[in-house]
């Protein structure tokens, strides 16, 4: 009598080796609440089987809020004159890493608009500074669209990981929230090529992006089901002031939610992050992700002075528990649920 049921289609997310189109709008759209629950328990207990009750946690360092790019529903779109706009040197983000160290993290990332002046002779030798003065720590990417030998000299510079979330599998949506400049096979072709460089590999979706429907989060889970990233990054959508998108509201915190607790059950080892849009959102975003089977914060390490002006989306949480200073806060929001920081690399492994 279970066999067609939506419990058995959730214990099948572990096991199968495909999961068809038709089931995974059965999950998305179909589910009451008390398989939403067994979803969500049984992605609780694959993260702690896979991790224990440790979050890893990440030093975030926002290099730069100039972007060459024009994606329509990012407040650092380059035709957003009214963004502020900064770059650290060498040096502060040398500094960033000094404190975040002390404060003892042991991952690093870096991550900025595609600034033309970080160009891909910048980015590796900061890379190579880093790795120089810190040799064991993670050092992890995420500067957008470059060329493979780019990719490749930034590998050789010692970065371990990179992020670069596809946004969406389906390509007229991809043409629908960006610029014509940009395509959605030349970031999946990214993609490949962070792979076979011996990256792991970060991609992701906002949840609930202009346009987005079932049937796109369905090609989205497909595709992450295809790449297997070693990292995975959703997180709903923020409207942002002064781009196209403004007015359009925001994602689901639940849908967000649901997905991480997909995702979880299908990549039991993968890195998935409770986001900060996550947490903007909701002030308990962060813990309810962790019981969704997240396993990953990302602190901000900036300079507090520039923090706000890293806005991709309004009100961005950058402070408290979304801050570097904020470990010992942090720490006590997730002994509330029974967790801990986890000070590891917390490579994919
Ligand atoms: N709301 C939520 N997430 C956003 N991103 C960009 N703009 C927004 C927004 N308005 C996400 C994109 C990008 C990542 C750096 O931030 O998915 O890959
Ligand atoms: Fe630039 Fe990234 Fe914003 Fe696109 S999402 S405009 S690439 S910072």
């Amino acid at each position: 009598m279970y066999r067609n049921s939506n419990i058995e289609l959730i214990k099948k997310l572990s096991s199968a080796d495909k999961i068809e189109h038709a089931e995974w709008i059965r999950l998305l759209t179909a589910l009451n609440s008390e398989e939403r629950e067994f979803l969500r328990q049984s992605a609780a207990d694959v993260a702690t089987e896979n991790f224990g009750r440790g979050v890893y946690v990440r030093g975030l360092i926002e290099i730069s809020s100039y972007c060459r790019n024009n994606c329509h529903y990012c407040g650092l779109r380059c035709s957003n004159a009214s963004a502020e706009r900064y770059r650290l040197t060498k040096e502060q983000v040398l500094e960033c890493c000094e404190y975040g160290a002390q404060l003892g993290f042991n991952t690093f990332v870096l991550q900025g608009g595609e600034d033309p002046k970080q160009n891909d002779a910048w980015i590796a030798d900061v890379t190579a500074a880093i790795r120089e003065k810190f040799p064991d720590k993670a050092i992890t990417l995420s500067v957008g669209e470059r060329s493979n030998e780019a990719y490749n000299a930034f590998r050789r510079a010692g970065a371990d990981r990179y992020l670069l979330r596809h946004e969406t599998r389906n390509d007229a949506h991809y043409a629908m929230l960006h610029p014509e400049s940009m395509s959605a096979a030349n970031r999946r072709n990214c993609l490949e090529v962070l792979k076979q460089l011996g990256f792991q590999t970060g991609t992701g979706m906002m949840i609930g992006s202009p346009g987005q429907s079932v049937e796109h989060l369905t090609e989205d889970l497909m595709f992450i089901d295809e790449l297997k990233p070693e990292m995975i990054g959703i997180g709903p959508f923020i409207p942002a002031k002064n781009t196209p998108f403004n007015d359009h509201p925001a994602g689901s915190v639940d849908t967000t939610l649901i997905l991480i607790s997909l995702l979880r059950l299908r990549h039991p080892k993968a890195l998935i992050p409770a986001t900060t849009a996550l947490a903007t959102l909701s002030d308990d975003g962060r813990k309810r992700a962790i019981l969704a089977g997240a396993n990953v914060v990302m602190p901000n390490l900036s300079p507090s002075d520039i923090r706000s002006k890293y806005s991709i989306y309004d009100n961005k949480a950058a402070y408290g528990c979304e801050s570097a200073g904020g470990l010992d806060k942090l720490n006590v929001e997730l002994s509330t649920i029974g967790y801990h920081i986890d000070f590891g690399r917390g490579d994919y492994k």
